[in-house]
């Protein structure tokens, strides 16, 4: 019985993951072939092999930016695999477009004509949701509420090469509330707490048993079962496999060997 319910429940769930996978052209923006042939095509496959052990990385060829931000939980090499990925797919989905963002499960790429690095956005946004509901909405809500604003301070003021937190509260019914909070790190504190609390609102009103909303400077999850690696999140972050920049955002962590 309960194997049954296992299943129907991750089958559920599942269904709505596969829709994880999101893109957004911009379509009623400019076009330009000429800029994606000249630009992204040289700059967006160099990406993932630039992005360093913090999961964060930025770069501009010509008039053409480009942003990258993996979970803060993922180890280097499956980061840089996810950046493969959406940077390719981004090129076929969004085609000559100017202006692109891509998120997937565990990692998003933007690019755009203008520079994006210090300023929060949280449009376009979108939210996905487990068709399954929880059982007492009043009290999940104010220990997810509880537990989402402690974690928004934990991310938005964690340093400037990570922001991100993640942590779990008991909630009604005997479940366990996961969730995780993360910002590019190129906000400043206040910025990354503001995009937080506006993405917070985003999340569905009825509380279904799991959530995630995308911005384009932050991003939201939660769950009932863990989905987080705590130890690799809490982990400093290896400074020295970040390739050399002159971008202004890097900022080192001062874990003394710098
Ligand atoms: C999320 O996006 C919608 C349009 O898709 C927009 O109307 C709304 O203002 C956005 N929310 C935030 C917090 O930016
Ligand atoms: C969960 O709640 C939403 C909104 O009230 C509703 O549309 C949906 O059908 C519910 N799902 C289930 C499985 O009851
Ligand atoms: C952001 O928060 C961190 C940790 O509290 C602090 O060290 C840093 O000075 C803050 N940055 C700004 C710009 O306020
Ligand atoms: C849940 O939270 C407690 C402390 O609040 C912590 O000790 C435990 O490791 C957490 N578990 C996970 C999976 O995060």
């Amino acid at each position: 019985m309960a194997a049954i319910a296992f299943l129907i429940l991750t089958t559920l769930f599942a269904l709505v993951s596969c829709e994880m996978e999101f893109h957004n052209c911009y379509l009623n923006y400019r076009s330009d072939s000429l800029y994606r042939m000249n630009y992204l095509d040289t700059l967006l496959p160099s990406l993932s092999s630039n992005i360093g052990d913090d999961g964060f990385y930025a770069a501009s060829e010509g008039p053409a930016h480009a942003v990258v931000l993996c979970r803060g939980d993922l180890q280097l090499n499956e980061c840089r695999s996810c950046v493969g990925v959406v940077a390719s797919e981004i090129v076929q989905l969004c085609g000559n477009q100017m202006r692109a963002i891509r998120w997937h499960m565990n990692c998003m790429l933007r690019y755009s004509d203008e520079p994006m690095l210090g300023t929060m956005a949280t449009m376009p946004n979108t939210t996905v949701w487990s068709e399954l509901n929880v059982t007492s909405p009043d009290r999940f809500k104010e220990v997810l509420g509880a537990l989402m604003d402690d974690l928004r301070g934990k991310a938005a003021y964690g340093g400037s090469s990570l922001k991100a937190a993640a942590g779990n509260r008991s909630g009604p019914d005997g479940q366990t509330i996961y969730a995780m909070l993360q910002c590019t790190p190129d906000l400043s504190n206040e910025s990354c707490d503001s995009c937080l609390s506006q993405a917070a609102q985003l999340t569905p009103a009825w509380y279904p048993i799991g959530a995630r909303v995308y911005t384009p400077s932050c991003i939201i999850r939660y769950e009932i079962s863990p989905f987080y690696n705590i130890a690799r999140l809490e982990q400093p972050r290896d400074q020295t496999l970040k390739p050399s920049s002159s971008g202004t955002y890097h900022t080192l962590i001062s874990n003394g060997d710098t």
